[in-house]
């Protein structure tokens, strides 16, 4: 009989080898490789290919009438995240940590899903009870919500055949198994063959299924890019777990845009939609102090106003200290270093902290020139004007760098009482201004926080 082959797997990236590495030979992660059993060329092949098989047929022929069907979530939201609601026999992904709100959101969703349809609830993480006990304290009862504790994914599949519903919900794909693959609940291998088993039975079933993923603290999914090319629609929790805002962000969706967010709050009765996100993002900013500054950023179709702060103290031990939170490191880096070479201010004796409030995290490079001015208005120790508010990328000669957006961005920071706007001269030609808004157009960043803060300002 030959010998069973073993083959090593990461558990990051699930790139696999012949031969065990300290360190991923495609992903660098160290000391993530562990053994597995090599499937079948032919088990192998039939997993790779999550739709049933058929032959080709021309474009013109194919039947889509009735595909598009979208399902309100009964949240807002969430719907708009989703690109218009959740659509049929689609797979998503709903990622976070531990605690930030998953379960709670899918369960929050089966009231406006039960309307629909059977909705079929998986749980590998809490009992029949616990989920019930949680539903009536979010008030959802609805004889169409089927609760299923179980973890074997093919007894899973084989009560969703007798059950037939509409949607399902797992979670977690970290708990539930296959029992013919033998790695561990959890491991890139199970994660990977039980997202291809609930792909095949969502397309061809035409059932909406929802799986829940935890990401690991470094912010990743378990083998999180094998999961995320193989779902339809991949939405993130942000936020920090201890404060009540939660952001959802879609960051792959086959139907819709992604970078859409949906802003929720936590309560004693679930998630809360937030309608106005600028403002509550805003709430309880302190006003008149250094190494404050309001910024705009475009968050798919919508502006967003958040506050970044920034602290620069004296270093007290050899090395500088950076940290950047709700921001990019490398970014951070980056301005610091522009600041010193275009704008004299020496940062190389300085530990300096960046912190975008409420758990939001900017992507946008229209964050740049707001993380510069409150950098700079940290260092010099002088607060910025109150009321003013900016946007704009920052070059690396230190150059302004027009956005998109600009029209839209105006009138969200005058919506929310700001009376004067920081922004490049060239997003600001041809741009209507909103009545009561200053705009001040600079060229460069010595020049945004030369008016901004004065030339002489502060020590
Ligand atoms: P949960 O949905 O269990 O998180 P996940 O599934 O992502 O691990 O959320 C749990 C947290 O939410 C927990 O810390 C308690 C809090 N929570 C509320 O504050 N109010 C509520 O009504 C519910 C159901 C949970
Ligand atoms: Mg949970």
């Amino acid at each position: 009989m030959a010998k069973a082959k073993t083959l090593f797997a990461c558990s990051e990236c699930g790139h696999e080898t012949a031969k065990w590495y300290g360190k991923c030979p495609s992903c660098g992660a160290w000391n993530s490789m562990y053994e597995v059993e090599a499937a079948p060329v032919a088990a192998k092949a039939a997993a790779g290919t999550a739709l049933p098989s058929s032959l080709p047929v021309p474009i013109s022929e194919i039947d889509v009438s009735g595909e598009d069907i979208r399902t309100s979530t009964g949240i807002g939201e969430l719907d708009r995240v989703l690109g218009g609601g959740t659509v049929l026999g689609s797979l998503v992904l709903v990622g976070g940590e531990p605690g930030i709100g998953k379960s709670t959101l899918l369960l929050q969703i089966c009231s406006a899903l039960c309307a629909q349809g059977k909705v079929l609830y998986v749980s590998g993480e809490e009992s029949q009870r616990q989920l019930k006990l949680r539903a009536q304290r979010l008030g959802v009862n609805n004889n169409n919500l089927y609760v299923h504790a179980e973890t074997r994914l093919d007894t899973v599949l084989s009560t969703a055949e007798k059950l037939s519903p509409s949607f399902m919900i797992v979670d977690s794909i970290q708990t539930v198994y296959r029992t013919e693959v033998a790695s561990a609940p959890g491991s890139s291998t199970q994660i990977r063959e039980c997202t291809m088993s609930l792909m095949q039975y969502a397309k061809s079933m035409n059932v909406t299924v929802f799986i829940v993923g935890h990401v690991t603290k470094e912010g990743t999914l378990a083998g999180p890019k094998i999961l995320e090319h193989m779902v339809d629609c991949v939405l993130y929790f942000e936020g920090d777990r201890h404060a009540s805002y939660r952001i959802i962000r879609a960051v792959k969706n086959r139907f819709g845009s992604t970078d859409e967010i949906g802003v929720f709050e936590m309560g004693s009765h679930g998630l809360m939609e937030v309608p106005n996100p600028s403002q509550a993002l805003l709430e309880g900013r302190p006003k008149d102090v250094p190494g404050s500054c309001i910024s705009c950023v475009m968050e798919g179709s919508r502006p967003i106003l958040a506050e970044i702060q920034a602290l620069v103290s004296e270093t007290s031990y050899g090395n500088p200290r950076r940290t950047a939170d709700g921001f990019d490191y490398n970014r951070a880096v980056l301005l610091l270093a522009v600041l010193e070479k275009r704008a004299g201010l020496m940062f190389g004796g300085c530990d300096t902290y960046l912190n975008v409030t409420g758990g939001l995290h900017l992507a946008e490079p229209a964050a740049d020139l707001p993380a510069v001015l409150a950098l700079a208005s940290s260092m010099r120790n002088w607060p910025l004007p109150e009321n003013l508010a900016a946007f704009g990328e920052v070059g690396l000669t230190g150059e302004l760098r027009s956005v998109m957006g600009t029209a839209q961005r105006l009138v969200e920071i005058r919506r929310l009482g700001f009376s004067a706007c920081i922004c490049p001269r060239r997003s600001c030609l041809n741009v209507p201004v909103p009545e009561g808004l200053h705009v001040i157009p600079v060229d460069t960043v010595r020049d945004a926080i030369d008016m901004v803060l004065g030339p002489e300002r502060g020590r």
